[in-house]
């Protein structure tokens, strides 16, 4: 824990009322972070402070943290990616790792969610380790066979004719993906019963009154909060403690890590400490892709030529059958789709950090305790690096080569994504075997509105009308309302 006393943010920012200004703007960055990031940085720089002098704390578990500090750009990435001991990071679970030492209800908050995220410098590099053999890429590879079977089990209920809001297909589809790789249970053999206990800890962790309103007592959600917590943990543990009395890896990510141990320090993780990784895992893993996806079905609903081009590819290679691992290597012009989309709409916008101590970022001090936002998407937004940024051009990969500080979808450094392979698997599989079977037609109702903090997620869901692959990409295309006007050149 960082102990320090609160010094003021000397970064430029805009002026807020000392108490209620300051929770309004957090509140305002938090609903909509990348639009009120845009604003700021417009009006300040490339690095500005939420709030001129500091005083907000949007996810720091310090309780000194004297303010928030947005920044992009490709020297910034550099700076905060590569000065490990400088910028740490923190639990998912954000500030609620702070109460882990309330009262015995409380103590899961001390592992739930804090895995690699948790952990920072030697300990980071050795848990890091630990982990590796999970994503190694032949390992990676091994999860192909029961990604297709449940890709294919989901597309299966699709129902020709139906309006479906493809944002919850992803979400349940990746849910499904990441329980059976991480804990070796598709959710369909179990009842429900895990999902159930993940969906409810995680509607009860993303009400933001869990965190304003810490009260333990009956109906407020806080309490509720809690109460998932614990179901979950005893479940997760049961799952765990199953593994450890086996001995034997099932092929599952918590197998191989009950059996995990590094062979110089002969370090091994704890039961508290893999449920950390798990349920870190379990989060990073599934809600990451399946926004992802949404937003590259958004994307070619709306770009009617890339889109009859993508499948000219797909059933040119695969024929109509599922991608195998070789297959995938194949497939340049869907490698290029994916790659433009998590440029251009990228689920996770933010790299978080807090300065372990004071230091200077983009020529400004910046105190202990700091929280420190790099902005990917903005990065990925950047003229000179992309020449006309806001259009969806996969055709821009075959000539340009960014840096890894200029391109990082995915961060970069040693602690860029774990999961980076099994996401791009994942997300490539289910596009090939959904656009050789379906055509989606975006439903334009309701505004698109890229909203969120963590994770940029379409606000109103995303309905699109399921036909048999047709061809006929051009209905549907056009009429598009909503903030990801400002965000994506799209057709009137
Ligand atoms: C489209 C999908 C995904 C995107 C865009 C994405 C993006 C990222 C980013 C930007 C970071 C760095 C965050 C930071 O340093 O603040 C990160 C870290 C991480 N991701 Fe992913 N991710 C995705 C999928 C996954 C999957 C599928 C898994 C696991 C199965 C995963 C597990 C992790 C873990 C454990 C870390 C922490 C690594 C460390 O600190 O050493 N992610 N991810």
């Amino acid at each position: 824990m960082i102990t320090i006393s609160k010094p003021k943010l000397t970064v430029p920012g805009p002026r807020f009322a000392p108490v209620f200004g300051r929770i309004a703007q957090t509140i305002n960055f938090v609903s909509d972070s990348v639009g009120v990031s845009s604003q700021l940085f417009k009006a300040y720089g490339s690095v500005v402070s939420l709030v001129q002098g500091g005083g907000t704390n949007v996810y720091s578990p310090h309780a000194n943290c004297p303010g928030t500090v947005v920044a992009y750009g490709p020297d910034i990435v550099r700076e905060v990616t590569t000065q490990h001991n400088v910028y740490h990071k923190c639990p998912l679970i954000g500030s609620l790792y702070s109460r882990r030492n309330d009262s015995e209800r409380t103590e899961p908050f001390g592992h739930f969610l804090v895995g690699l995220f948790g952990v920072n410098n030697d300990l980071h590099r050795q848990h890091r380790q630990l982990l590796m053999p999970a994503f190694h890429k032949q390992r990676i590879e091994s999860y192909r066979d029961d990604m297709v079977k449940i890709v294919l089990s989901e597309l299966e209920q699709l129902k020709v004719g139906e309006v479906v809001n493809i944002a919850e297909f992803m979400q349940r589809l990746t849910m499904r993906v990441a329980t059976k790789t991480l804990f070796g249970k598709d959710v369909n053999e179990d009842n429900g019963n895990l999902i159930r206990l993940l969906k409810r800890f995680g509607k009860q962790l993303t009400n933001p009154l869990s965190t304003v309103l810490p009260i333990d007592f009956p109906g407020f959600p806080y309490h509720n909060l809690l109460n998932a917590m614990q179901l979950l943990d005893e479940e997760m543990r049961s799952i765990i403690r199953e593994r450890y009395a086996s001995s034997v890896d099932g092929g599952d990510i918590i197998s191989m890590l009950v059996q995990a141990k590094d062979a110089e320090s002969g370090l091994t993780l704890s039961e508290d400490e893999l449920l950390g990784h798990v349920t870190a895992i379990f989060v990073a893993g599934h809600d990451t892709s399946a926004n992802e996806l949404t937003w590259i079905l958004f994307l070619l609903s709306q770009h009617p030529d890339i889109a009859a081009d993508l499948l000219d590819e797909l059933e040119n290679v695969l024929g109509g059958e599922a991608p195998t691992v070789e297959k995938l290597q194949k497939l340049p012009l869907l490698d290029r789709v994916v790659k433009e989309s998590l440029r251009v709409l990228t689920s996770i916008p933010w790299n978080g950090r807090v300065t372990s101590q004071p230091t200077t970022l983009g020529g400004y001090e910046l105190p202990a305790g700091t929280e420190v936002w790099v902005s990917i998407y903005h990065t990925h937004q950047m003229p000179e690096i992309y020449p006309e940024p806001e259009r969806f051009l996969p055709q821009r990969w075959e000539t340009i080569q960014p840096t890894m500080y200029e391109y990082n979808p995915f961060s970069t450094g040693s602690r860029v994504c774990i999961g980076a392979g099994f996401a791009m698997m994942e997300i490539k599989i289910v596009l090939a075997m959904l656009l050789m079977r379906y055509r989606l037609q975006l439903i334009t109702e309701k505004p698109v509105n890229a909203k969120g903090f963590i994770v940029m997620a379409p606000e109103n869901g995303m309905f699109m009308k399921v036909h048999k692959q047709d061809r006929q990409f051009n209905q549907g295309v056009g009429g598009v309302s909503g903030n990801i006007r400002k965000m994506v050149n799209l057709i009137d």
